[in-house]
């Protein structure tokens, strides 16, 4: 007779196999020191795994704002803000997400995860067609999954696949193309402007989630879609801005609408305070010092090009997303503790969360580093090795 609770004990098997010694999945961080330095088990240790790619986190206008906001506003909203009504803060964010893309409406989420979820129910229902890439984020695939809607997968960062299949699908059917502009494990960039081309051409429409491109990407670092027309742009707070919450910016009035009828933006509590003022002034940050954006790109290729001339193979794009392909798990994991005994946290990419062969580590890399630190995370990558 199975139990209720048997279904968790393979979890805690595959956790076995990684023997004695730290894992990525229960690391506590004692200490955050800096965007690009905290304290594990008592060490001072590197960031090179985090998302913080402007460095924001610890911005002095940013900590300022939601210290300010908390004290002004209280600790939280207490609930929904259909229910318990929006603060002004939530607004005047809204407002700056629209003027920032030059769109008519935007919409702010408690998180990411959330803003997808919450886009892809509202949109999509039994009836509708998701094509989906095949390295879609879990929120997407969650959001696609609770919609209803038919998924038909195109490969990777293929137009001409999704040319293909959206050719195959009967006339009479609504269908949405979900992509993301930069690809949170591989470092892949979108071909955007391909993709929307496609789209337009069998009247579908787009979402593009730049969670790990807004602030990053584009001249005006709006992202991998920055200049080209997408119907549904989403972002994250967790990422370049450096704090926790969720967007979405639109033309299409029925954005608003999702007010009304996204379940996980309904009944979950509104971003805090602290949270929303923290956000908006990242975003003034992002839009202001474009300096960080040249500062990212000049640390991605001083890193890229340490790495390479270690002799490692890396992901295909220049980005500060930087994947250490090693082909197998049991390097990966020793690598990453041997890594992280002497310094440097970076992060372990295995499957079922990528392929066999692209199991490895995943680096990032931050404005906030300097050449110092790139330098040294580079000894210690060489030591490692
Ligand atoms: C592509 C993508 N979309 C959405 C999210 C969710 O963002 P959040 O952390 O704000 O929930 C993430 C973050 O993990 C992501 O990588």
């Amino acid at each position: 007779v199975s139990d209720l609770l048997d279904k968790l004990r393979p979890v805690a098997e595959r956790l076995a196999l990684f023997g004695a010694g730290p894992t990525p999945f229960d690391t506590t961080i004692d200490a955050v020191l800096s965007p690009t330095e905290a304290v594990i088990d008592g060490r001072r240790v590197l960031m090179f795994g985090s998302n913080n790619y402007l460095g924001l986190t610890h911005h002095a206008e940013v900590l300022e704002a939601a210290a300010l906001a908390a004290r002004a506003w209280g600790a939280g909203t207490t609930g929904s803000r259909v229910a318990n009504g929006s603060l002004a803060l939530h607004a005047a964010l809204e407002a700056d997400f629209a003027a920032c893309f030059g769109k008519r409406h935007a919409k702010v989420f408690t998180t990411g995860h959330q803003a997808n979820q919450s886009l892809l129910t509202a949109l999509c229902g039994p009836d509708d067609v998701l094509f989906l890439d095949g390295e879609s984020h879990a929120s997407i695939h969650d959001g696609a999954r609770l919609s209803g809607a038919t998924v038909i997968a195109f490969r990777h960062n293929d137009a001409g696949d999704l040319a293909k299949k959206l050719a195959r699908l009967p006339p009479g059917r609504n269908r949405l193309v979900v992509i993301e502009g930069l690809y949170s494990t591989s470092g892949d960039i979108a071909p955007v402007a391909a993709i929307a081309a496609v789209a337009k051409e069998h009247g579908a429409y787009l979402a593009v989630d730049e969670a790990h491109s807004f602030g990053v990407l584009g001249q005006e670092g709006l992202g991998a879609a920055e200049g080209i027309d997408v119907d549904f742009i989403v972002g994250t707070f967790s990422k370049a801005l450096g704090g926790v919450g969720g967007f979405v910016v639109s033309d299409h009035a029925a954005l608003r609408m999702l007010h009304f009828t996204a379940r996980a933006y309904l009944f979950t509590a509104s971003g805090s305070p602290a949270t929303i003022a923290a956000a908006r002034a990242a975003l003034g940050v992002v839009r202001r010092e474009p300096a960080l954006r040249e500062r990212l790109r000049h640390n991605v290729r001083r890193w890229r090009s340490g790495l390479a001339d270690l002799g490692l193979t890396l992901g295909t794009f220049e980005s500060p997303i930087v994947p250490i392909i090693l082909g197998a798990p049991e390097p990966a994991v020793a690598m990453w503790r041997r890594l992280l005994a002497a310094g440097l946290y970076v992060n372990l990419v295995l499957p079922p969360g990528c392929p066999l062969a692209r199991a490895g580590l995943r680096t990032s890399v931050s404005a906030a580093h300097d050449d110092a630190a790139v330098d040294r995370a580079l000894s210690l990558v060489e030591e490692a090795r």
